[in-house]
């Protein structure tokens, strides 16, 4: 038997990638990772929202494999191939109504250019208004609408101009004093009204980018209100109105799409992540007439709508459908959430609980602490250690770093749930919450 070379070693990988662990995975099996010495993790992490139908499921494997057999890159300019054509009919289909047409790019910060350009060329107007806390990708474009935390941007500016941010309704931090979603108190509206009044008149927005649960910024649920309202006010001042569903996307809130749960039909939307299961692809959802006002040529790319990434796309909603996984993230959710409000009393560092389907999130706090509210992400990054050293894999989010979010991929079972609520409740203990 010919023996594999040994492994580089892992200084090869350069440091801005910065690391939750030092796993080295062979493998994954659904809800698992298996690493080159055998061990199994529980990955609550998804690979950051991406392996909703957990890894290798073996459909998408398939389908992945018989087009790699046959066709790797049939570039858009030049072909058209089977899987980007069934798979651009079945995007024009998951939003309600007609008409809808998706352009194909390869990652969500890709799609959130396309949405930019789009909204800009559509609209004739420059700027372009989004929310404190949201994040929307790393590049140029996408790091000025981005303001989760100062590191993802701080060391860039300048960055491109003409956007402005306003307050997200971020119940847990609200100025007035914490409460419950369901009886907002925020003064989003108000700051957003001051916004057109004192900064950029609304006449010059093109588009109002918002994430329907933010993410990165600490798995914020926000108000039922908060999307119909938001929809209404674009609409007044024919602004569009963009969802940033790269990571809500695909099941992952309990419906297909987080819109859905508030009836808000959004005038472009953006998808990546679940959407093909691990293959690198993104897109963008709008109207057939706002999409033609891209000029042929106005936009692009070599790799966007990749064959073998476009076959696991139509994999991965055929799984979606088949095997119920929304309804599954929509149940394991309210399992996950049921048990850890259940021992939330058990931990008075631990804040607030909260989450819509598989998005769960536990922010850490310091409650000795003048505002009790002040933020703990070493508390915080102690439990994502001691889940780890119990093989449970989860993240965090934040501002500061402070909130530990939980993401199982939606084919995740009732006795995974069960195993990571007691792991989970360990690591809480272990790490002083
Ligand atoms: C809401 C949202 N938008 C955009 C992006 C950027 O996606 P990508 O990392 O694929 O560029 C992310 C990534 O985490 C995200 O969560």
């Amino acid at each position: 038997m010919i023996e594999s070379p040994a492994l580089p070693d892992r200084s090869v990988v350069p440091g801005v990638w910065s690391r939750y662990t030092d796993l080295v995975v062979d493998r994954g099996e659904g809800s698992w990772l298996v690493t080159v010495d055998g061990e199994r993790y529980l990955d609550y992490s998804s690979g950051i929202g991406v392996t909703n139908t957990g890894h290798a499921h073996p459909r998408v494997v398939a389908a992945v494999q018989a087009q790699a057999a046959k066709l790797l890159h049939g570039q858009q300019n030049i072909v058209y191939h089977e899987p980007g054509l069934r798979l651009y009919e079945r995007l024009r289909h998951v939003l309600p109504g007609d008409g809808w047409q998706a352009f194909l790019a390869n990652s969500g910060a890709e799609a959130v250019e396309a949405a930019v350009k789009l909204a800009r060329a559509a609209t004739g107007r420059p700027a372009i208004v989004a929310f404190r806390g949201g994040f929307h990708g790393r590049s140029a474009q996408t790091m000025a609408l981005t303001t989760s935390r100062v590191s993802i941007r701080g060391a860039f500016e300048p960055l491109p101009g003409s956007v402005y941010h306003t307050a997200y309704p971020y119940c847990y931090r609200a100025s007035g004093g914490p409460h419950d979603p369901s009886a907002c108190t925020c003064d989003w509206e108000a700051q957003l009204e001051l916004l057109f009044a004192q900064v950029v008149s609304p006449s010059k927005v093109a588009a109002i980018v918002v994430e329907p649960v933010l993410g990165e910024g600490g798995y914020v649920v926000p108000p039922a209100g908060f999307l119909p309202r938001l929809r209404e006010i674009a609409t007044r001042h024919r602004i569009l109105l963009v969802a940033d569903e790269v990571q809500t996307g695909f099941g992952r809130t309990g419906e297909l799409f987080a819109v859905r749960h508030v009836g808000v039909v959004p005038d472009i939307m953006i998808v990546a992540k679940g959407i093909a299961s691990g293959l690198p692809l993104g897109g963008i959802l709008a109207r057939r007439e706002l999409m033609d006002a891209w000029a042929p040529g106005a936009h692009g790319g070599t790799y966007g709508g990749n064959a073998v990434a476009c076959a696991a796309a139509n994999a991965t909603l055929d799984v979606i459908e088949d095997e119920r996984l929304v309804d599954n993230a929509r149940e394991r959710g309210r399992q996950l959430l049921d048990g850890l409000r259940a021992v939330r009393g058990r931990f008075p560092r631990l804040g607030d609980v909260r989450g819509l389907g598989l998005m769960v999130a536990l922010e850490f706090v310091d409650p000795d602490a003048p505002d009790a509210r002040t933020p703990d992400p070493d508390l915080a990054h102690r439990v994502i250690a001691e889940a780890l050293r119990r093989h449970v894999i989860v993240l965090s989010a934040g501002t500061w770093g402070q909130v530990v979010r939980l993401i199982p991929p939606l084919v995740t079972t009732s006795d995974e749930i069960d195993h990571a609520l007691e792991v989970l409740t360990e690591a809480m203990a272990a790490a002083g919450a």
